[in-house]
C-alpha cells in the first residue's frame, strides 16, 4: 500500500509520485497574494467646440448627448433613449462644417471637432423639415421625447409655415397607400400638398393604428424587432412618398406574427399607435388628459415584476404605459401588463364602487 503525504504537508506538482489517489485531510496551502481587480479603463475624453465654447466631452458619446450635457436643446423626434438611433426625421442636425448637416443624434463626438447648433444653415434645414412632416402628416399630438414640448412648440420657435406648399390633399381611400407598389410614382402636379391621409386601421379590440398621424421615425419597428420584442410584425414597405409601415402583406394585427405587446405603441411619438379605449374616448371627446391621474404599480401576473403606469380617467384605467427607464425592462411589458387590465372594473353587483 502506497503512504499518503502527511497531513498539512505542502505539495508542489510532480511532488508525490505515488500511484493512489490523493486524499487530502486538510486544504492545500493558499498563496498569501490578494488577487487584484482587472484595470479599469481610464476614461477618455476628446477636446471639442459647441457654439464657441471649448468643452471635454467622453469620447464614445453622441453630439446629441455632449450638447444636452451643456444644457443646449436639440429638437429630436426618432431618437429615443432605449432604441438604436435611426436617424431618419433629421430634426436633430447640427453644422460640423461638412457638407452636410449631421444627426446628432447618431454622430459621435471626436477630438477637434467643431459644432454650430443653431446657425442659420441648422435653423433652415429644421424648420424644412417641420414644414414637409407638418404638411404631410397630422402631428397634432406629436411630442419629442426630450427636452419637455410638443412639435408645436419648434413649429412656432423656427417659424415653420406648412400651409406654403398648398391646400391639403384629399385623404386616400382605405387600402390605398398600402396597395403601392415600390417604385410606383404619381407626378405629383403641385396644386395641392402630398398627405398620408388615411382612414386609421381599427382592426383589434387593442390598439389602433392610425397611419395619418405616422413620421416614420421607425421606433415601432425596432421596439418590434432587434431592439425589444424580436417579433418583427411590422417593418417598412414602399419606397419614398408610399413608405409606410406594414404587418406582413398588410394583413390585419390579429393575422400577423403580433403579439400584441404593445411596445410599439409605448414608443410611438406621434399618437399614429394608440390604445383602443383612449382612441375611443378621443373620438367622442371625452379623453381629459388633465383630469387623468397615472399612478406606478407593478404587474401582477408575474415574478418579472414589471413597472406599469396606470392612465386613470373617471376611476377607469384608459392605458398602460411603463416608463422608459425601468431596470430590467426598459419600458417594455407582455400583453398582460399592457392590455390585462379590464378585469378590475368588473365589481361585484350592488356594490358602491360597481363600474
Ligand atoms: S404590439 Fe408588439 S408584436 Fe405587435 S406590432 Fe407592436 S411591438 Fe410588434
Ligand atoms: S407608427 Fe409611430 S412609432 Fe411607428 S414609425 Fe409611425 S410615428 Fe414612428
Ligand atoms: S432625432 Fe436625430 S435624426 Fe431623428
Amino acid at each position: 500500500m502506497t503512504s499518503q503525504p502527511p497531513a498539512g504537508v505542502h505539495l508542489e506538482p510532480g511532488d508525490y509520485t505515488g500511484s493512489d489517489p490523493l486524499v487530502f485531510t486538510s486544504s492545500p496551502a493558499r498563496s498569501p497574494q490578494v488577487p487584484s481587480a482587472p484595470q479599469a479603463r481610464a476614461p477618455k475624453t476628446v477636446e471639442m467646440t459647441i457654439d464657441g465654447a471649448p468643452v471635454t466631452v467622453p469620447d464614445n458619446v453622441t453630439i446629441l448627448a455632449a450638447c444636452r450635457s451643456q444644457g443646449i436643446d436639440i429638437p429630436t423626434l426618432c431618437t429615443l433613449s432605449t432604441l438604436t438611433p435611426e436617424g431618419v426625421c433629421r430634426m436633430c442636425v447640427v453644422d460640423t462644417g461638412g457638407r452636410v448637416l449631421a444627426p446628432s443624434c447618431s454622430a459621435r463626438v471626436g477630438q477637434g471637432m467643431t459644432v454650430w447648433t443653431d446657425n442659420d444653415r441648422v435653423r433652415h434645414s429644421r424648420k424644412l423639415v417641420l414644414e414637409l412632416l407638418a404638411s404631410s402628416v397630422d402631428v397634432d399630438l406629436a411630442g419629442p421625447e426630450l427636452p419637455d414640448g410638443s412639435i408645436a412648440r419648434y413649429m412656432a420657435e423656427y417659424g415653420a409655415d406648412p400651409s406654403r406648399f398648398g391646400p391639403p390633399s384629399p385623404p386616400a381611400p382605405a387600402g390605398a397607400r398600402d396597395a403601392a407598389e415600390a417604385g410606383h410614382h404619381e407626378q405629383p402636379d403641385g396644386s395641392v400638398a402630398e398627405r398620408v391621409a388615411q382612414p386609421a386601421k381599427v382592426d383589434n379590440d387593442l390598439f389602433v393604428r392610425d397611419y395619418a398621424k405616422c413620421i416614420l421615425c421607425y421606433k415601432c419597428v425596432e421596439a418590434c424587432g432587434a431592439d425589444a420584442q424580436n417579433t418583427f410584425a411590422i417593418s417598412v414597405a414602399g419606397r419614398g412618398f408610399s413608405a409606410r409601415v406594414s404587418t406582413e402583406f398588410d394583413v390585419g394585427l390579429a393575422e400577423s406574427a403580433c403579439v400584441f405587446c404593445g411596445n410599439c405603441i409605448n414608443v410611438c411619438p406621434t399618437g399614429a399607435l394608440m390604445f383602443r379605449s383612449e382612441y375611443e374616448l378621443r373620438r367622442v371627446g371625452e379623453w381629459r388628459e388633465d383630469d387623468q391621474t397615472v399612478t406606478r404599480t407593478i404587474c401582477p401576473y408575474c415574478g418579472v415584476g414589471c413597472t406599469l403606469e396606470l392612465h386613470v380617467q373617471d376611476n377607469r384605467i384608459v392605458k398602460v404605459l411603463s416608463p422608459l427607464d425601468a431596470q430590467v425592462t426598459s419600458g417594455n411589458l407582455c400583453v398582460k401588463g399592457r392590455f390585462g387590465f379590464d378585469f378590475v372594473h368588473v365589481r361585484p353587483k350592488g356594490s358602491d364602487r360597481e363600474a
